[in-house]
């Protein structure tokens, strides 16, 4: 029998992070897991701990390791306790580890997948941000480092699949679907009176609050698109984006000799994450199969640009290079969580995100900058929210 696969996780307790050791659990013994990562959710991060025998862990804060400390205590497990973005950086640089899934939510991950690519580790992507925001600095380090991304997210996995076994540069065209949102009906005029409530119901996939309003406004495949030109080495302009509001086909490459491939499958992350973690092997595992002849109509349409503003401006900051995406990214996190609020409308979400991308410093990607252009955004739309809403 082979040794188990020794895996990092960061973002453990999350929407990803969960899910990966749900894949984890059902392929035992294949995986042994070497160190976890949260922000502050400490008492599943340490049940996580005692379950998978953890022997390092990190937390979010320095304030957060006493509280770890005890959730540990409770569960009688013993571990290494870290923190902060050092504590990530540490774990996913550990000698052992042979891979490191980065489910971070946020730009706090960009740093400690750069560490683990520094080492030569595999990287199991699903954090958006990290390419988005980072991607003119990470990619030329895979290449040096001849280490490879897996992505997770389930448009880039889809695409990733269909590449096996295609020849270097026979892509045509990408075809990254979208669900399109609960608004891709709604006239364009209505989209104002959208309530936090409403945006938050997707229609066919189950997902945190924030990538579910960033799939409303359509801003979770603008992000896609700047990830998938990083990942796949194409201009944007090859990258188009279809709406498919079934969720079944979760993406398309045509090449150069008019073929077109599609990855289909039911929409559950756990399918990409186990494609991530066993790459180039497919596990016979009991995931739920999608069977064919219930979904009689599949259907694909272009995107409304107008109404939905966000691709446009991934298009801009891919354009303009340097840390607009960056920016693009930060600012929209910060107009999502005064939308959620009710201090901007659903629409006003668009227009931050628009005034941050006319009004930053344009610097070139270091990972300094890119923390202070994200860090900048973030503060230009919650002080604009504010001056706004203030009398
Ligand atoms: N959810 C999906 O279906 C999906 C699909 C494709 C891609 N993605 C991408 O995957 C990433 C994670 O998404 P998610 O939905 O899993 O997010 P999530 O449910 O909000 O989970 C985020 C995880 O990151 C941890 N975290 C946040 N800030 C941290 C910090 N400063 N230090 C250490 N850990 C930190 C959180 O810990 P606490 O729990 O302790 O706060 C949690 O474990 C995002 O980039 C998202 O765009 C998600």
């Amino acid at each position: 029998m082979t040794a188990p696969k020794k895996l990092v996780l960061l973002g453990s307790t999350g929407s990803i992070g969960t899910q990966t050791l749900d894949i984890v659990r059902r392929l035992a013994p294949r995986f042994e897991i070497a160190g976890l990562a949260a922000n502050r959710n400490a008492s599943l991060l340490a049940s996580q701990a005692k379950l998978f025998q953890v022997p390092c862990v990190s937390i979010g804060s320095e304030t957060g390791k006493e509280e770890l400390a005890a959730a540990l205590k409770e569960t009688g497990h013993k571990a290494e306790i870290l923190c902060g973005v050092e504590g990530m950086c540490h774990l996913a640089s550990l000698a052992e580890a042979e891979m490191v899934v980065v489910a971070v939510a946020g730009a706090i991950g960009i740093a400690p997948t750069l560490a683990a690519i520094e080492q030569g580790k595999q990287i199991g992507l699903a954090s958006k941000e990290v390419l988005v925001a980072a991607g003119a600095i990470t990619m030329p380090l895979v290449r040096s480092k001849k280490c490879s991304i897996l992505p997770i997210d389930s448009e880039h996995s889809a695409i990733f699949q269909c590449l096996q076994g295609a020849p270097d540069k026979s892509i045509e065209r990408i075809l990254l679907t979208a669900s399109g949102g609960p608004f891709r009906t709604l006239p364009a005029h209505e989209l104002k009176c959208v309530t936090p409530q409403q945006a938050l119901r997707h229609p066919t996939w189950n997902m945190g609050g924030l990538v579910t309003i960033n799939s409303a406004t359509l801003m979770n495949k603008a992000l896609e698109v700047i990830e998938a030109c990083w990942l796949f080495d194409v201009p944007e302009n090859q990258v188009e984006v279809v709406v498919h509001p079934q969720s079944i086909v979760h993406s398309m490459v045509r090449f150069h000799d008019g073929s077109t491939l599609a990855q289909m499958g039911l929409p559950d992350m756990r399918l990409p994450i186990q494609y991530a973690l066993v790459w180039p092997d497919r596990v016979n595992t009991d995931l739920p199969r999608m069977e064919v002849s219930a979904y009689a109509n599949l259907t694909f349409e272009a995107p409304d640009e107008e109404k939905f503003p966000a691709l446009r401006m991934a298009r801009q900051a891919l354009g303009e290079g340097g840390v607009a995406a960056a920016v693009m990214n930060g600012a929209n996190e910060t107009a999502v969580e005064m939308f959620l609020k009710e201090r901007i409308t659903f629409s006003g979400m668009g227009e931050m995100v628009d005034r941050a991308l006319q009004k930053h410093e344009r610097k070139e990607v270091t990972l300094q900058n890119v923390l202070e252009a994200d860090a900048w955004a973030r503060n230009y739309v919650r002080e604009t929210c504010l001056s706004v809403n203030t009398p």
